[in-house]
């Protein structure tokens, strides 16, 4: 059988946001931006450059404005047309050309697992991305395009992962597995948010995953069994007994834009290469005179 590219991607984005409140009652997080750029643009570009072709949203209440955001603005546009702002335009028609956008609602807020099945009959029988709102990851090829190239090799799920500190490892989905480099690894374990004691890996999951049908198999599986919310962690743990899995720690810089220090922190990168304004920015961190 000849192996099936991966076309479509799954962003979940029907969280209430609330680390970010106020900011985020009547608007969705997903649409606070990097300068001049809503970070749920960053993850659709992410997306498009490693070959997506199809966006899947799952969304949920209060989510218009980023339906809006990657649709057709036609008064807006006509604005721009009249008064010569050629490059403006351009800018705002590319975001609706750049993939087909598909919308799907998360009926109740029962775990990442969940809102990922609720993709399920749009995706079909292919593997697929999926990226989780919050991570960002600046590098060249883009994280996900690394995971694909992974995937094309063995044909099984891949799950992006960063090395954090040991004592930080509560915080996170953290994986055991082998590994001959200390960069792909062949998973045997998926604990999710584990005391630091409960683990020797150090072995973060971030946001990103390349999954194959099987995965959305496991989670419909688990659904009516599965006290509290649904989670990824269980599909993995699921499907390690039947098939292999991999891990692999992408290269790149990355940011926790659903954390208040780590979205600053890609705020003031975003605006250091910023090409308007990045000059000014340094300058104005240089007077600072921070000690
Ligand atoms: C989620 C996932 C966790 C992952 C983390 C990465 O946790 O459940 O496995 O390591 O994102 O950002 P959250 O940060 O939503 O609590």
């Amino acid at each position: 059988m000849s192996k099936q590219p991966i076309r479509k991607a799954i962003l979940p984005v029907a969280g209430f946001g609330t680390r970010f409140l106020p900011a985020t009652k009547a608007q969705p997080k997903e649409m606070l931006p990097l300068v001049d750029t809503p970070v749920i643009q960053y993850l659709v570009e992410e997306a498009v450059n490693s070959g997506i072709e199809q966006i899947i949203f799952v969304t949920g209440r209060s989510k218009r404005a980023l339906e809006d955001h990657f649709d057709s603005h036609y008064e807006l546009e006509c604005l721009l047309e009249d008064k010569g702002k050629r490059e403006a335009l351009q800018e705002v028609q590319s975001l609706t050309n750049m993939a087909e956008f598909f919308y799907v609602r998360q009926k109740q807020p029962r775990g990442n697992g969940d809102a990922i099945l609720s993709a399920k009959n749009l995706v079909g029988n292919e593997p697929c991305a999926v990226l989780f709102g919050d991570d960002l990851v600046n590098a060249e090829p883009p994280a996900l395009q690394q995971l694909i190239n992974v995937y094309e090799q063995y044909e099984d799920p891949v799950i992006a992962l960063t090395s954090v500190p040991h004592q930080q490892v509560s915080k996170y989905g953290i994986v055991e597995g082998e590994t001959d480099d200390n960069t792909l690894f062949k998973l045997r374990d998926f604990k999710e948010k584990p005391d630091p004691t409960e683990t020797d890996s150090s072995q973060a999951v971030i946001g990103k995953y390349v999954i194959t049908p099987d995965f959305f198999d496991k989670l419909e599986d688990m659904k009516g069994s599965i006290e509290g919310e649904l989670g990824m962690d269980n599909a993995v743990n699921a499907l390690l007994g039947e098939r292999d899995l991999y891990g692999l720690e992408v290269e790149g810089t990355r940011y926790d834009c659903g954390d208040k220090l780590g979205y600053i922190q890609a705020t003031i990168d975003y605006a250091l290469k910023h090409e308007k304004i990045g000059d000014g920015v340094k300058d104005y961190l240089k007077s600072l005179n921070l000690d």
